[in-house]
């Protein structure tokens, strides 16, 4: 059967490091309140440079890592909700920067799910169509739409870009997916409002203050473990499988407590769930990515082995792969 495996991963984030301390400085926060209700002990934030930067900087490792020339590649999909421009997409500029001349390029907006949902899409195109490859990225400056005098939001998030180099395959890869979206509760978590300001109207010009993210935490908190849980449990059930099967289940790096309700609820040993949010906080549509090359540079993953990818996000959306390594 055709299938869709990953050949690499790879990741890039920004150099600057702030520590809770540092925000602790700028809002009326402590690092005690921000490690115990979130996991999160510093994150990497951008000096400036946009997302394309960091997305392109994964595109070309990826090439590297997986030793294919920019000609060869078909297709290439960037998961964000932060892009440099409305248009191009950040897939475009990517493009331009590796000379991938012949691939078709395109962005895909599903928020923390994003990187899921791109590497959804490119299954099909490889599985259904001439496809034979595809480059697939989660990337984000969310510092640039974070309120950096609102405590309960800036804590939170981080910057940068997560990817993996797909093939066509005889076995393994992608086996099983399970996405959804609840558009009823968009307005739980929102972020990059730009009003309808023309010279026809009177809607004031300049940031509205809905740029800024802007999240109702509990419900969100709640919306995670639900949608996660019964995303997890279809996966295993509709496949046959228990967590003993899984090697490692790479969450959404929200917050480490959604993850310990998770693992308590479905009785997977917390220790299965590989998680960094100590050091990058909630990157959105990057964590899955960056967290999956980190696990692929430590060695820890074996051909072979069966992994589970599983994240949820603004929109609302959710969604859950299964894939063999
Ligand atoms: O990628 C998907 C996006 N987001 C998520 O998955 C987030 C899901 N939600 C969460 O992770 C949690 O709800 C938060 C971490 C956002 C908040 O944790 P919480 O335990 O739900 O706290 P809370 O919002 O109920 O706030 C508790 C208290 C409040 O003070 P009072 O009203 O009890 O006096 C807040 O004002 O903590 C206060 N607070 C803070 N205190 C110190 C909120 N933010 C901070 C802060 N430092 N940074």
């Amino acid at each position: 059967m055709i299938r869709t495996r990953v050949i690499a991963t790879a990741a890039s984030v920004p150099e600057q490091i702030i520590t809770n301390d540092d925000l602790a400085r700028i809002v009326d926060t402590s690092d005690e309140w921000i490690s115990q209700r979130t996991g999160i002990k510093e994150r990497r934030i951008s000096s400036g440079e946009n997302t394309s930067v960091f997305v392109s900087d994964v595109a070309k490792q990826l090439m590297e890592k997986a030793e294919v020339t920019a000609d060869s590649i078909d297709l290439i999909i960037v998961a964000s909700v932060t892009p440099d421009y409305g248009t191009p997409s950040l897939a475009c500029m990517v493009q331009k920067e590796i000379g991938a001349s012949n691939a078709v390029a395109f962005d895909v907006v599903a928020a923390c799910s994003g990187f899921i949902f791109a590497l959804s899409i490119a299954d099909k195109y490889i599985r259904s169509s001439g496809y034979e490859n595809a480059i697939i990225i989660g990337g984000e400056t969310l510092s640039k739409v974070i309120d950096w005098s609102d405590r309960s939001t800036c804590v939170l998030f981080g910057d940068g870009a997560g990817g993996a180099y797909l093939e066509k395959a005889q076995d393994g890869g992608i086996l099983f997916e399970e996405i959804g979206s609840d558009g009823k509760m968009y307005e739980i978590l929102t972020a990059g409002y730009t009003a309808c300001s023309n010279v026809f109207n009177e809607n004031p010009a300049g940031v509205d203050p809905l740029w800024y993210a802007h999240m109702d935490g509990r419900e969100v908190f709640k919306f995670a473990t639900k949608n996660v849980i019964k995303s997890l449990n279809k996966v295993m059930e509709e496949n046959n499988i228990t967590q003993e099967d899984i090697k490692y289940f790479i969450p959404h790096q929200a917050n480490v407590r959604i993850v310990e309700v998770i693992s308590k609820k479905l009785d997977i040993p917390f220790e299965k769930f590989y998680m960094n949010i100590e050091r990058f906080g909630n990157t959105s549509s990057a964590s899955i990515p960056i967290a999956l090359s980190e696990l692929d540079e430590k060695g820890l993953l074996e051909r072979g082995d069966q992994i589970i990818l599983t994240g949820f996000g603004g929109g609302m959306t959710w969604g859950t792969m299964l894939i063999t390594w």
